[in-house]
């Protein structure tokens, strides 16, 4: 029998969001204080047995695009046998990894002869110190770690995969490198994405004065390079509005995650490292599936989670207020 996961509005849920791993081997400033975040312990981490039982469920559901994410997913030991192992069985029809890429280069081969077609790269810079301070490592690790970071999209690109590189610019910040990070798009077949820095994250570095919207990046851009010319959606529900720049080999996006919200057409669940399923990236619900899990629950049992969960999908997020006060999950709790 064919199932669907339906979210109220009649909206069909087929793409799954699996973190990986709480844990992340960069402190970007936007997502995470300077000492760290708390980790899980060994023991809240779904097992990759448990995470993959999970995923037959979803599968069972209708769900057929997975996308690993993290904290940082590459530095969970086995998971490239792990991605295998979910290629292997059939189960979804695109599976694709957000990653910051400092890991990714010596693993892209593995990668992605287990099946990952996409990778979204997490950049915010092409200069070496503004990377290592957005990044809050200063100093040489932090530019070793931009050469890593950079050695992975060139990777990515050798490698043949759908290739996005993700940018959260910050004034004051990182703005100086939105105009070569576009650039990039002019060279290589990247999509470039800017995505409007939404307030979640450690507290106080969210500040208005610093947030640069969807529209002043695209005027910027502009500026520089003539006017772009829209471009259909990747899918009905992509989070990016995407453009391309006269005679480029790529193209440039933006998520306007605060100025324009998408929620009418998400597509969206999201599982946690711990095995919480998250029916909206912005609302603190959550549904346990890990516990019922451990305790011998049945397949159906977890189907109906999932059914649950599926239905109380919010219809929208509220406002940029409500993001603050009501998602206290950190980002690389979450997995974007
Ligand atoms: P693809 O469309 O499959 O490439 O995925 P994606 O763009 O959602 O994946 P990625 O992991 O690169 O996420 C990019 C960022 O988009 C996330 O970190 C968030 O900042 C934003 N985003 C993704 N999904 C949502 C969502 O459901 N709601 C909101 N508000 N923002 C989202
Ligand atoms: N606002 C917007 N994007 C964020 N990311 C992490 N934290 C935030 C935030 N507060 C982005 C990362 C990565 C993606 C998964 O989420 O830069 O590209
Ligand atoms: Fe790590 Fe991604 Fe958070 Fe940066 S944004 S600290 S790469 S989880």
């Amino acid at each position: 029998m064919e199932h669907t996961l339906l979210a109220p509005g009649g909206r069909a849920l087929t793409y799954l969001r699996l973190s990986v791993t709480d844990l992340c081997n960069l402190r970007c400033r936007y997502c995470m204080p300077p000492e760290g975040v708390t980790k899980l312990s060994h023991s809240d981490i779904l097992t990759y047995e448990e995470a993959l039982r999970l995923l037959r469920v979803a599968s069972s559901l209708g769900m057929d695009k997975l996308r690993f994410t993290g904290g940082e997913p590459l530095v969970r030991r086995g998971l490239t046998s792990f991605v295998k192992r979910v290629n292997d069985e059939g189960l979804f029809s695109q599976m694709r990894l957000t990653t910051n890429g400092v890991l990714l280069a010596p693993l892209a081969a593995d990668l992605k002869a287990g099946g990952v077609q996409g990778l979204n790269i997490s950049i915010d810079a092409l200069e070496p110190d503004v990377y290592a301070e957005m990044v809050g490592m200063g100093g040489e690790s932090g530019r070793k770690l931009f050469r890593q970071a950079w050695g992975g999209f060139m990777a990515a690109l050798e490698y043949g995969f759908t290739t996005k590189l993700n940018c959260v610019p910050i004034r004051g910040r990182n703005d100086s490198q939105i105009l070569p990070l576009a650039r990039l798009a002019l060279e290589y077949p990247v999509t470039v994405r800017f995505i409007e820095h939404m307030p979640i994250g450690p507290d106080g570095i969210w500040k208005e004065s610093a947030f640069i919207s969807a529209s002043e990046l695209k005027e910027t851009i502009e500026k520089e390079f003539g006017p772009l010319t829209w471009l259909e959606p990747e899918y009905p529900s992509a989070p990016a509005r995407l453009f391309k720049p006269r005679g480029a080999p790529g193209a440039i996006g933006f998520i306007s995650a605060l100025s324009r919200h998408f929620c009418a057409d998400c597509n969206r669940l999201r599982l946690t490292a711990d095995g919480r399923l998250k029916p909206c990236l912005l609302t603190e619900r959550e549904f346990d599936l890990r516990g019922p899990l451990r305790h011998g629950t049945d397949d159906e049992e977890l189907r109906n989670l999932f059914l649950e969960a599926a239905g109380r999908k919010p219809i929208s997020h509220q406002s940029a207020e409500t993001v603050q006060t009501d998602c206290r999950r950190q980002m690389s709790r979450i997995g974007g």
